[in-house]
C-alpha cells in the first residue's frame, strides 16, 4: 500500500470551515460562562497610586474586579527568548507598575459582556507618570550591542572575510539608509481565551501556534505541575507571530476563572491587538555595498538599529538573511536593539527578513543602475552555490531559475532600463521592478502518535497548529498517501496538548517538521501491519490487514528531530520551550527564495499609486499542498503591498502608545488594491533538508515584494524611496 499514487485533498477542512463547523477559542457559549473586559492604563509610563474599583463593583452582574492589590501569588511566566514562554517577561497587574500606555490594569468578571464592560470603563486609576520614550530617536532610549548580550550565544554576529576594507577599495559603493516603521499584525480572530477549572484542572480554550508554551507558562506563574493543564486549540483564526506564545490575558482569566469558580471568556478587543500584544518593531538600516566595475559584489555592512521594550531583549536577525542573498566577498552584520516604553516587540510574519530584504534589494537595484546593468542580470551574476556567511554548501539554493522564469511570464525583455520611460495609455507612470526574497529553512522535533482501526479511521496526532496555511490537509495527504487511504478518513489532531506535545508553530517550519515525522510514523505503521500480516500488503488497506488478523487497531510512536540536535531536544520540546534547528545544519545551510517581480502604476495628478500584478516564482523545495501553497503565496504578496504601500501603526511621542487602534485607520490593502498575482513553484525537493524535501514557504513569500515595489516605483518615477510605507506624498 505505500506510496500508491492518490487524489490529493485541496483542503480537508474546507467544507466543515463554510458550514461554520470549527470551534474557535471565542466561539464558546456554555451556559454559567462570565464574560471578562479589561481596563487599560492612559499613561504612557509611570505607576498607579490610587485604583478606585467600587464603580465597577456595583455593577449589576459583576462577580470580580481583579487588579493588582488583589491577584494573590502569581508570577512572570518569563520572556519566550530568555528562558521563559510569555511573548514578553512583563506580566501587568502584578504590581502597580505601567509599562507603557494600554497596559491592563484591571479585568472584570461579569454575568454579561455588557456589565464587564461597563464596569470596565467605571474603573479609575491615579497614576504618577514618568517620561517615556517611544521612537527610535526619542531622548531617553538606551541602545544596547546584541553582541554584547547573552542573546550573542544563539544569535551571532555575522562576520565573514573583512567587509569594510572591501568596501573602501571598492570602485562602486552605494551607500543608504532604510527605515521599516512598526506595524501590527491584525488576524481575523481576536486574541481569546476560555479557561476553566474542573476541580484542580485547569483548561484553556484559546486560539494559539503554542499551546505547549501557554501550558507550560501558566504553570509557571501559577505555580502548577504540567498534569494539572491542558491547553485545546485545533483552531487559530490567523497567528502570524501574534499567537506564538503566552499572552497576558491568558494568566488573568485563569486566576479570573478560579476565583469565581465559573469558566471566564476574555476576548481582547481589537484596540488590545496594538496595545498588548506584540508587534513588528520599528527598525533602521544601514547598507553599505560596493562592487567592482563588471558588477561583482565585493562587500556588503547591514547595520541595524532595531526596537524592543524596556524590560526585554527582543532578538534581531536581520543579517542572518540579507548575508544569504548573494555571492558578497565579505560581508558584516550588526545588529543594535533599543530600548523603548512599549509591550516588547515579536514576530510578524517575515519578521526579519521582509525588512532586511527591502534595505538591501533596494541597494542592489541601485547598484545595477550605478553600473548601467540590468537588474536581473546583475542578480544572476552574483548568485552563489556557497553561503557567504558560513562557506558551506546551501542544501538547495534555486534562485538563478526563480528570476529566469519569472523574467519570462512577466515579459521583463520589454522593459527599457531608464527610469520614467514607460507610459500608459491614460497616462500613468509605469515601474517594472524586480526583488528576491529569502526566508531560514528551519526544523523543531516532533513526536507524531499513528492509529489505525479496522472501520478504516486513521488519526495522526502530532505538534502543529492551523491558523489557515493549511497544515492539517498537508499532513492528512502525506499520511492518506503513504497508507493507502483517503485523506478524509485521516484525522490530524494538532493544536492539543492532550495529543502530542506541541512545539510552537512559526518561523515557516510547520510542514517540514510535521511532515517528514508524520511519514516516519506511516512507514512504522506499515512495518507494523506487515507484522501482522502472513502475506504480502500491498494493494490492501490497514482495516484489511486488521481485520484479517483479528485485531481492531494498531498504535506506533515516532519522534523526529532536525540534523544535528542531540536527544535532549525532546526534553526540551515536553517543557514547551523553543527548540529550533537551523537554518545551519553542520555541513549545509538551508534557505528558502522567492523571486517578485512587480508593475506599479502612478497616476500623474494624484500620485496614486496602484499595483496591477505581480509575478512570484519560489523555491520552497517540494510543494506539499499545492492549493494551500499557491494561497500562502498570493497571501504574502498581499501582505507585502499592504507592508510597503499602506501599514504603520502611528506613534505619537507626546503620548506612547499606539494611535490607530483599529482596523479603520491601520489601513489595509482591501480587494481593489490588488490585480493580479501569478505564482509558480521550482518545486524541486530539497531531501538534503529532509525526507519529503519540503522547505518554508509562509514566510519567504512575503520577503522581497516591498523592495520589488520600491524598485518599480523608481523605474516609474526616478525617485529612490527608503522608508516604508511609501505613501503619495512621497512622490508629489
Ligand atoms: Mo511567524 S512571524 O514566525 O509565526
Amino acid at each position: 500500500m505505500s506510496d500508491m499514487p492518490f487524489p490529493e485533498t485541496p483542503r480537508v477542512d474546507a467544507l466543515d470551515k463554510v458550514r461554520g463547523r470549527p470551534i474557535f477559542g471565542a466561539d464558546d457559549a456554555r451556559p454559567g460562562l462570565l464574560h471578562a473586559a479589561l481596563a487599560m492604563a492612559t499613561i504612557g509610563k509611570g505607576r498607579i497610586t490610587a485604583l478606585e474599583t467600587k464603580a465597577a463593583s456595583a455593577v449589576r452582574g459583576v462577580r470580580l474586579v481583579l487588579t493588582h492589590e488583589n491577584i494573590g501569588a502569581v508570577k512572570s511566566a518569563g520572556f519566550l527568548m530568555a528562558g521563559g514562554y510569555g511573548f514578553q517577561s512583563f506580566q501587568p497587574m502584578l504590581s502597580p507598575a505601567i509599562a507603557h500606555r494600554g497596559q491592563y490594569i484591571a479585568l472584570i468578571a461579569a454575568d454579561t459582556l455588557e456589565a464587564a464592560i461597563e464596569a470596565a470603563h467605571r474603573v479609575k486609576a491615579s497614576y504618577a507618570a514618568e517620561p517615556h520614550s517611544v521612537t527610535l530617536d526619542a531622548p531617553g532610549t538606551e541602545t544596547v550591542n546584541q553582541a554584547d548580550t547573552p542573546l550573542n550565544k544563539f544569535l551571532p554576529e555575522i562576520h565573514a572575510g573583512d567587509a569594510d576594507e572591501a568596501f573602501a577599495d571598492a570602485s562602486v559603493k552605494i551607500e543608504a539608509v532604510f527605515n521599516c516603521p512598526p506595524q501590527h499584525q491584525n488576524p481575523i480572530e481576536l486574541i481569546a481565551t476560555v479557561a476553566e477549572w474542573q476541580g484542580d484542572k485547569l483548561v484553556i480554550h484559546e486560539g494559539t501556534q503554542n499551546a505547549e508554551g501557554i501550558r507550560h507558562g501558566v504553570v509557571t506563574a501559577l505555580g502548577l505541575e504540567p498534569e494539572q493543564v491542558e491547553v485545546i486549540s485545533p483552531f487559530a483564526g490567523g497567528g502570524f507571530g501574534q499567537k506564538n506564545s503566552l499572552q497576558m490575558q491568558t494568566v488573568l482569566a485563569a486566576v479570573a476563572a478560579r476565583r469565581t469558580g465559573r469558566p471566564v471568556k476574555l476576548v481582547v478587543p481589537r484596540a488590545g491587538v496594538f496595545h498588548d500584544a506584540s508587534f513588528r518593531p520599528a527598525s533602521r538600516h544601514h547598507i553599505r555595498l560596493g562592487a567592482d566595475k563588471s558588477g561583482k559584489m565585493l562587500a556588503a555592512i547591514h547595520e541595524v538599529d532595531a526596537q524592543t521594550s524596556r524590560h526585554d531583549l527582543f532578538p534581531g536577525e536581520y543579517a542572518a538573511t540579507s548575508s544569504r542573498l548573494y555571492g558578497y566577498q565579505n560581508f558584516r552584520g550588526v545588529e543594535r536593539l533599543v530600548r523603548t516604553d512599549v509591550q516588547t516587540p515579536g514576530y510578524m510574519r517575515a519578521p526579519f527578513e521582509h525588512a532586511a530584504c527591502f534595505a538591501m534589494e533596494s541597494c542592489v537595484d541601485e547598484l545595477a543602475y550605478a553600473l548601467g546593468q540590468d537588474p536581473v542580470a546583475l542578480r544572476l551574476a552574483n548568485d552563489t552555490a556557497i553561503d557567504p556567511a558560513t562557506k558551506l554548501p546551501f542544501s538547495s539554493r534555486h534562485v538563478a531559475e526563480c528570476l529566469r522564469r519569472g523574467a519570462e511570464r512577466f515579459g521583463w525583455s520589454k522593459r527599457s532600463m531608464p527610469p520614467h520611460s514607460m507610459r500608459g495609455e491614460d497616462g500613468s507612470q509605469i515601474g517594472w521592478g524586480v526583488a528576491i526574497g529569502a526566508y531560514p529553512g528551519i526544523i523543531v522535533p516532533a513526536i507524531a502518535h499513528l492509529k489505525v482501526t479496522d472501520d478504516g479511521d486513521v488519526v495522526i496526532s502530532i505538534g502543529g497548529h492551523e491558523m489557515g496555511q493549511g497544515i492539517r490537509t498537508a499532513l492528512a495527504n502525506a499520511v492518506g498517501r503513504k497508507l493507502g487511504v483517503p485523506a478524509e478518513r485521516v484525522t490530524a489532531v494538532i493544536g492539543d496538548t492532550r495529543a502530542a506535545p506541541q512545539h510552537v508553530t512559526a518561523g515557516s517550519w510547520g510542514t517540514a517538521s510535521a511532515i517528514p515525522a508524520a511519514e516516519d510514523a506511516a512507514d512504522a505503521m506499515l512495518v507494523a501491519l506487515a507484522k501482522l500480516s502472513p502475506g504480502d500488503i500491498v494493494g490492501r488497506s490497514p482495516a484489511q490487514v486488521l481485520k484479517t488478523a483479528g485485531r481492531s487497531s494498531l498504535e506506533v510512536e515516532v519522534q523526529k528531530k532536525a540534523p544535528g540536535q542531540p536527544d535532549a531536544i525532546f526534553g526540551r520540546l515536553r517543557s514547551g520551550l523553543p527548540s529550533i534547528g537551523g537554518p545551519v545544519y553542520g555541513s549545509y545551510v538551508t534557505f528558502s527564495y522567492i523571486a517578485h517581480f512587480v508593475e506599479v502604476r502612478i497616476e500623474p495628478g494624484t500620485r496614486r499609486v496602484r499595483v496591477p500584478r505581480v509575478v512570484s516564482v519560489a523555491d520552497c523545495g517540494r510543494v506539499m499542498s499545492p492549493r494551500t501553497a499557491a494561497s500562502q503565496v498570493r497571501g504574502g504578496v498581499v501582505w507585502g503591498i499592504g507592508a510597503s504601500l499602506r501599514e504603520v501603526s502611528e506613534v505619537d511621542p507626546r503620548y506612547g502608545g499606539f494611535l490607530n487602534a483599529d482596523l479603520a485607520e491601520y489601513v489595509l490593502p482591501v480587494n481593489a488594491d490588488i490585480g493580479s498575482i501569478d505564482v509558480e513553484f521550482i518545486d524541486k525537493p530539497d531531501t538534503t533538508f529532509n525526507r519529503a524535501g519540503a522547505k518554508g514557504l509562509g514566510e519567504v513569500s512575503m520577503t522581497g515584494v516591498a523592495p520589488a515595489i520600491a524598485n518599480a516605483v523608481f523605474h516609474a518615477t526616478g525617485r529612490r524611496l527608503r522608508d516604508l510605507p511609501i505613501r503619495i506624498e512621497h512622490l508629489l
